[in-house]
């Protein structure tokens, strides 16, 4: 294990080496090495990544805009909205190198990511962020951070961004 002491994250480029990235799940190393570039040039979502100071990917983030539907969220979520689906920012991936898994390198790359929803939904709206977990451990580590799964689907985590920004002032006093 490799530990990163700080974060320098960046928007994806293709001078960044994509290829040898590898978090242990398939489709997600595949996302990065084949789609993530693509998917930036058909605004479909935004990829940040963050390097282990040798030019390749430690981590790696997308981002994308969202909307859910109210049927799938809790009261509290869908509470005052007048429309049949919920704005907001979806992180669709999130993946560490099994080299750096396990020293904090996840939690660093979910709050950076998190960081920029709150600024998203402070310029454009957006009133959560969801998640995709690609398994139940991923699920699991999303729960830590006080993401619940919407109805129906146990891979499927939202947290509501006005608890991310208490969560995000209190840190900050
Ligand atoms: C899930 C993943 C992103 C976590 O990254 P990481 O760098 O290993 O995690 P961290 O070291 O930052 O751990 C942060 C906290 O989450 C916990 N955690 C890590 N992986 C976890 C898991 N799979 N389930 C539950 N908790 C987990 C850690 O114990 C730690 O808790 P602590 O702060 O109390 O010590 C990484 O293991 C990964 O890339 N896995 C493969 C891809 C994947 O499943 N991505 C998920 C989204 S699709």
């Amino acid at each position: 294990m490799v530990k990163i002491a700080q974060l320098h994250c960046k928007r994806l480029n293709d001078s960044i080496n994509c290829t040898e990235f590898d978090c242990g799940v398939e489709p997600l190393n595949r996302f990065l090495a084949v789609r993530a570039l693509t998917e930036m040039s058909q605004r479909l979502s935004v990829t940040t990544a963050t390097s282990n100071g040798e030019g390749a990917v430690a981590g790696f983030y997308s981002i994308s805009p969202t909307q859910i539907g109210k049927e799938f969220l809790s009261k509290n979520i869908g509470r005052g909205v007048p429309y049949e689906t919920v704005p907001g920012m979806r992180i669709g991936r999130l993946a560490v190198h099994k080299d750096h898994q396990g020293n904090g390198t996840g939690a660093m790359l979910l709050r950076h990511a998190l960081q920029k929803c709150l600024k998203m939904s402070e310029e454009f709206g957006g009133r959560v962020v969801v998640v995709d977990a690609k398994n139940d451990t991923a699920a699991a580590f999303y729960s830590r951070y006080g993401f619940k799964p919407i109805k129906d689907d146990p891979l499927v985590l939202v947290l509501k961004v006005s608890t991310l920004a208490k969560i995000e002032t209190h840190s900050n006093s």
